[in-house]
């Protein structure tokens, strides 16, 4: 640790102590989920103007730190007072949902406003996109405030292999707010980091194969990967519309499933969102925060290879919790059925499965499709990404991390003949394996959810197949890092999924906020 950090570390603990023990009012906005926030609203015990005042002031002291936010909207305290004038006039929707709630967006999630949408990169500071995203769209619509957007791992880490997670250009490596010197995940880390040290209320973050849920479990919070389609991606700087998908992150199951009423549904920028738009239960979401929602489910346990820790202490710590959550989730009523195998699991999980040649070749005409639509930006083709890394190599580090994804996606769309007909056989491998692989899992043993931890490579299942899956804080492993479960399933089970999530996160209680742990 450099004497710099160190002493932003100091400094961040100091403000940190000196906040708990706040005396003004009785309410604290530290840990407060939506329902809290809302009573408190409703019993004039706190304003959304002084709600953004305290994160932005958050921001300010932690953010230099933890890097978690590029960017913080200069309309947020406008937005907020908007937001307490509807509240005070009673007008409908301003004491429900998501009204006046502030919300952190990934940077690749579009605004048309004054904050700059980038992946983190320079070569998209200054485009103007032409509108709201579709999730952007629905959240305004639901009355949450726009606070800011949060870091990533750049381009959604589909820039290059060899950079760490969480590290853009724009804002640097964002840190683990629970162990400064572990690894934060992405590629939606700073949406993980700032819900986690309090810098917002609720976040988004996006994921083609793990982005939501590994940073999700580093950060100890929940993170929601809906079902491909359920939640609009028009707007979003893709990787492949395969398997793109946006969700939620934030403390609690409850505040991922308001953020999740808030976004799902139809857009007619994003025709997947037609078809999936029939998994929307009547009532939305919220109806499944059941906290006896574990009783009579089926649970699938595959050992290998999602269990497959090392033999370590450390690692035999991270096992036994996993087992005792077992016997929780067994006293909870749910029913496990152990020791089931994924057939050909190993070709999805060891990348035989063709799924990194296929979104190399679908990366490319999805990214120009976005940059075309720009109203102004500096780049319009990958191509012209390529070209601005290389001529601002220091400005994007492209020295040291490379751009080599980049490169491989632009190399196959021009040297590779037939790549119609090579996606089509790859897509149509990915349908087999997961119809032979999960759904047949889910079906044969009548299970409600498959549970295993969220970083393994459970996610590449999850990924290929457009399933959901939802990561829950599971515990802390010997050196503090947090670690998380998840509960996958079928395409649409979010209702099975959010049951499980509620009923786990009920019995446990397991998230706690962080410390800044050099
Ligand atoms: C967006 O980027 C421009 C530089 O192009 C900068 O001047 C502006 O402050 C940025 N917006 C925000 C909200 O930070
Ligand atoms: C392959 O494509 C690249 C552009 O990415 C081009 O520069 C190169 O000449 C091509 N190579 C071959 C063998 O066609």
């Amino acid at each position: 640790m450099s004497t710099n950090s160190l002493l932003l570390f100091v400094l961040a603990f100091l403000h940190l102590s000196g906040l708990y023990t706040k005396t003004s009012g009785a309410f604290s906005i530290e840990e407060a989920t939506i329902d809290d926030l809302q009573l408190a609203f409703k019993q004039n015990q706190l304003t959304s103007r002084q709600l953004v005042a305290f994160y932005l002031k958050r921001i300010r002291r932690l953010n230099p730190l933890l890097k978690g936010v590029i960017e913080v909207n200069p309309d947020a305290i406008f937005l907020a007072d908007k937001a307490d004038r509807e509240r005070k006039a009673n007008t409908p929707g301003s004491s429900v949902g998501l009204h006046g709630i502030p919300i952190l967006l990934k940077d690749n999630i579009a605004t048309k406003d004054k904050l700059n949408t980038t992946a983190g990169s320079y070569a998209l500071l200054g485009s103007v996109v032409p509108r709201d995203a579709g999730v952007v769209v629905k959240l305004r619509k639901a009355g949450a405030i726009i606070l800011g957007k949060a870091s990533l791992s750049e381009w959604a880490n589909f820039r290059t292999n060899g950079a760490p997670s969480g590290f853009c250009g724009r804002s640097g490596q964002g840190k683990n707010p629970y162990v400064l010197s572990a690894t934060p995940c992405g590629s939606s880390s700073g949406s993980g980091i700032s819900v986690a040290a309090n810098l917002a209320a609720v976040s988004l973050g996006s994921e083609t194969d793990g982005s939501i849920l590994c940073p999700s479990s580093y950060n100890s919070v929940v993170g929601i990967k809906p079902t491909v389609g359920l939640t609009s991606r028009a707007g979003v700087i893709p990787i492949t519309p395969r398997q793109d998908t946006v969700g939620p992150m934030c403390r609690t199951v409850s505040d991922a499933v308001y953020v999740l009423d808030a976004i799902v549904g139809f857009d007619s920028n994003d025709v997947a969102t037609r078809e999936a738009s029939k998994y929307i239960p009547h009532g939305g979401y919220r109806q499944f925060l059941h906290p006896l929602g574990l009783k009579g489910k089926r649970l699938g346990i595959v050992r290998d290879p999602f269990y497959n820790f090392g033999n370590d202490k450390g690692s035999v710590l991270i096992k036994q919790t996993f087992e005792h959550h077992f016997q929780t989730l067994r006293r909870e009523g749910a029913v496990l059925i152990d020791n089931l195998q994924i057939s050909d699991v190993d070709t999805i999980t060891n990348g035989q499965s063709g799924e990194s040649l296929a979104i190399l070749l679908e990366f490319k005409p999805a990214l120009n499709k976005y940059l075309k639509q720009l109203v102004a930006s500096p780049v319009r083709s990958l191509a012209d990404v390529i070209a601005f890394n290389k001529k601002f190599s220091k400005l994007e580090k492209t020295k040291e991390y490379g751009q080599v994804l980049f490169e491989q996606s632009e190399f196959l769309s021009r040297n590779v003949s037939k790549v119609d007909a090579i996606l089509k056989k790859l897509v149509s491998n990915f349908k087999k394996l997961s119809k032979n692989g999960l759904e047949k899992l889910i079906k044969k043993n009548k299970l409600d959810a498959l549970v295993a931890p969220s970083t393994s490579a459970v996610t590449s299942v999850l990924a290929i197949g457009q399933y959901p899956g939802i990561s829950v804080p599971a515990g802390y492993n010997s050196e503090g890092v947090p670690f998380g479960i998840c509960f996958g399933g079928l395409k649409g089970s979010e209702p099975k999924l959010i049951e499980i999530a509620y009923g786990f996160e009920t019995a446990t209680k397991v998230r706690k906020p962080p410390t800044f742990k050099p």
